[in-house]
């Protein structure tokens, strides 16, 4: 069976159209506002090493879907990190140090935003300590001491970790930079999501098509408010914006669900880890729930199938290295255009312009060599 045949079987586990639809720039940048993102890309984009990700055009699989444009923004590329996350973290870490060189920054992550808060801590010369929990895997342990942080580890899961960085942090005095808001701790999570708007603006002069649709993965919810945000600002028409999930990390759904934050208890960890969180983030919230149109969640099933497709060329001309959080959006789209009557509630024709997220490229290289290898054998 050829992998044409085999993408016509691909489903979603869950949709849910979010009754409480009422998209305000106004809300948006009420939370997010624009001198906050003004800011984040003007610091950004001067940074040595700095320049757009590509946004390639998926033009194989928007003939098979017959899609105007399906465009895939591959943040593979994003500053040696191979993820969106650099644009995040190593800025709260910038903002929040204000210069001083005596301070000692620390946070808790299942591995990108780690990452980043080690590299801008790294570029400013700064101590950094990171806590990891027992699933975060040894090669993306590596990456971060690489970039000469201390990693801890944490028996348990990413609570645990947290709940342990927390501890220490306010014993020691260091400064912690997390991404998930709360009541009391808004700013810092606020600057990541400002970071990540640069995805949106970069997209808003690559290309100048409108922009119909747009698919975001979501953890704690902090891309896909930082995205909106950049809509909010950046762009001159709302597209739908549908938010993907695991089905087993279903935290923002859950949330559109009940029409109010609620937490979930994570049966099974996801095998796409930067999104297997269980509760979203406060400001990501107030910014998303009016904001989004539909949730849905997909299988951790049709993982290592996208990541071959997207490499082996099937997709796009070029090769495309996509690690496990880049394949929602690709596998999202697929299941809703199989299922006609979704397609034609989100307005999904031949007119439509897609926008992924290429979130990740192989950030963890072991899991992303196998997963590729398990996909090739199933798919292709
Ligand atoms: C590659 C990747 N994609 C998506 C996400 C989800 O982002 P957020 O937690 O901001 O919703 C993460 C989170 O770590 C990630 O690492």
């Amino acid at each position: 069976m050829s992998f044409k045949s085999k993408i016509k079987k691909w489903k979603l586990s869950q949709a849910l159209h979010n009754k409480n639809y009422g998209f305000r720039r106004l809300l948006v940048l009420n939370y997010l506002p624009k001198a906050l993102l003004y800011n984040a890309y003007k610091t950004i984009s001067n940074w040595r090493g700095y320049s757009q990700t590509p946004l390639i055009k998926l033009n194989k699989l928007s003939k098979t879907l017959d899609i105007n444009n399906v465009f895939y923004k591959d943040e593979s590329k994003r500053f040696g990190l191979k993820s969106f996350k650099a644009l995040g973290g190593a800025y709260a870490v910038e903002k929040i140090s204000e210069n001083k060189k005596n301070i000692v920054i620390s946070s808790a992550t299942a591995g990108n935003h780690g990452r980043s808060v080690a590299w801008g801590s790294q570029r400013l010369g700064l101590r950094c300590k990171i806590f990891i929990s027992q699933y975060v895997s040894k090669c993306r342990e590596d990456e971060i001491k690489k970039l000469k942080a201390e990693v801890i580890r944490v028996k348990g899961n990413y609570e645990n970790s947290l709940g342990e960085c927390l501890r220490q942090a306010k014993k020691n005095k260091w400064k912690v930079v997390q991404d998930f808001s709360s009541n009391n701790y808004k700013y810092v999570p606020q600057l990541t999501m400002a970071g990540y708007s640069i995805m949106i603006k970069e997209v808003s002069s690559q290309t100048n098509q409108y922009i119909t649709h747009i698919f975001l993965q979501a953890g704690v919810g902090g891309m896909a408010a930082g995205a909106v945000a950049g809509i909010a600002r950046y762009f001159k028409k709302i597209p739908k914006i549908i938010v993907i999930e695991p089905e087993n990390a279903a935290c923002v759904l859950e949330s559109i669900k009940k029409g109010k934050r609620t937490k979930i208890k994570i049966k099974k960890e996801s095998i796409m880890g930067g999104m297997s969180c269980n509760e979203i983030s406060l400001v990501a919230w107030k910014i998303l729930k009016k904001s989004i149109n539909y949730c849905v969640t997909i299988r951790d099933t049709k993982v290592p199938d996208a990541i071959a497709l997207l490499e082996r060329k099937k997709l796009s001309k070029k090769k495309i290295i996509g690690g496990e959080c880049s394949a929602p959006g690709i596998i999202g789209l697929i299941s809703i255009c199989n299922d006609k009557r979704l397609k034609k509630n989100l307005d999904i024709d031949k007119n439509s312009n897609i926008l992924l997220i290429g979130c990740e490229g192989n950030a963890d290289t072991h899991l992303y060599n196998k997963l590729l290898k398990i996909g090739k054998r199933k798919i292709l």
